[in-house]
């Protein structure tokens, strides 16, 4: 039997990138899986994808911004299920104006809202359901960004993912006497459509360097399948060759 039997697994963010790269292996690996983002067609590409493998997914689109369609899910899933044991909270996104110098209200909110509140909204609903088993696994998708600020993701992204990170810790300090592990998974730069937002493009091979989606959807497989008793609290993971080193280097060698 597959590791995770049984198991209902929400992931947000599941219609691209590392979201989609979860789901599919956390189906693969017996889970059923409930999948968010806000445009249902490529939900629905990713719930085929898993289906044609012989897993189990359903889709439950939804702006994660808005924290009554988040309930709604949650509502959704705890009537069908009675249960959700895993949460992948990794919906995000970032803007195009992010430097100080364009940054805008508009700007600030989406982002703030987009990879923070969002982020929170969909940790409080879960909460319930995993304090009534006595057991329950959140990941979140933060980032590098979110210990290492810097320009290149902007300081509006990097303070949101450092929220998350700040959330996540906070979580295992008051559920885990509920049986509840919360990690924070921190990706340098991953090859996914949230690259297209970039000011300054990345080319072709460039993203061929970098970590695939299906290393990071690997790597939350495997905190998944960790035995109830164990926590990691948080995991960084970067493409070897890291363009801020190789940038480093050559500043280095003059
Ligand atoms: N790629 C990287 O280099 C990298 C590095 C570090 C961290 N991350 C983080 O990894 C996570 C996944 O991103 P990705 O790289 O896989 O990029 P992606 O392909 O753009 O995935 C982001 C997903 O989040 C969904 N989403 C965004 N806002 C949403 C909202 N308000 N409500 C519901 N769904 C929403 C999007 O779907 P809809 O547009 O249909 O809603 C999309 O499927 C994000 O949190 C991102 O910040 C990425």
């Amino acid at each position: 039997m597959a590791t995770l039997t049984g198991k209902i697994a929400w992931v947000t963010g599941a219609g691209s990138g590392i979201g989609q790269a979860a789901a599919v292996a956390l189906a693969k690996e017996g889970a059923t899986v409930v999948l968010t983002g806000r445009r249902k067609a490529p939900l629905q590409a990713t719930a085929a994808t898993i289906k044609k493998a012989g897993g189990k997914a359903e889709v439950q689109a939804g702006d994660l911004m808005k924290a009554a369609s988040v309930t709604k899910i949650a509502k959704a899933i705890d009537k069908k299920y009675g249960r959700c044991d895993i949460l992948v909270n990794n919906a995000g996104l970032n803007i195009l104006d992010r430097t100080f110098a364009k940054l805008s209200a508009k700007g600030i909110d989406e982002v703030i809202h987009g990879n923070l509140s969002s982020a929170f909204y969909c940790t409080t609903a879960v909460l319930p359901m995993m304090r009534k088993r006595k057991d329950g696994l959140l990941i979140h998708t933060s980032s590098v960004a979110g210990r290492v600020p810097g320009p290149l993701s902007g300081a509006t992204y990097s303070a949101a993912k450092h929220g998350v990170v700040a959330m996540s810790h906070t979580l295992n300090m008051e559920e885990c006497v509920n049986g509840i592990r919360s990690c924070a998974v921190l990706p340098g730069e991953v090859a996914t459509p949230i690259l297209d937002k970039r000011p300054v493009p990345v080319t072709k091979a460039e993203r061929a360097k970098m970590a695939q989606s299906e290393d990071v959807g690997d790597l939350i497989r495997y905190i998944a399948c960790l035995p109830a008793h164990i926590v990691i609290n948080e995991v960084m993971i970067n493409p070897t060759w890291n363009r801020g080193y190789v940038a480093a280097l050559q500043r280095a060698k003059g």
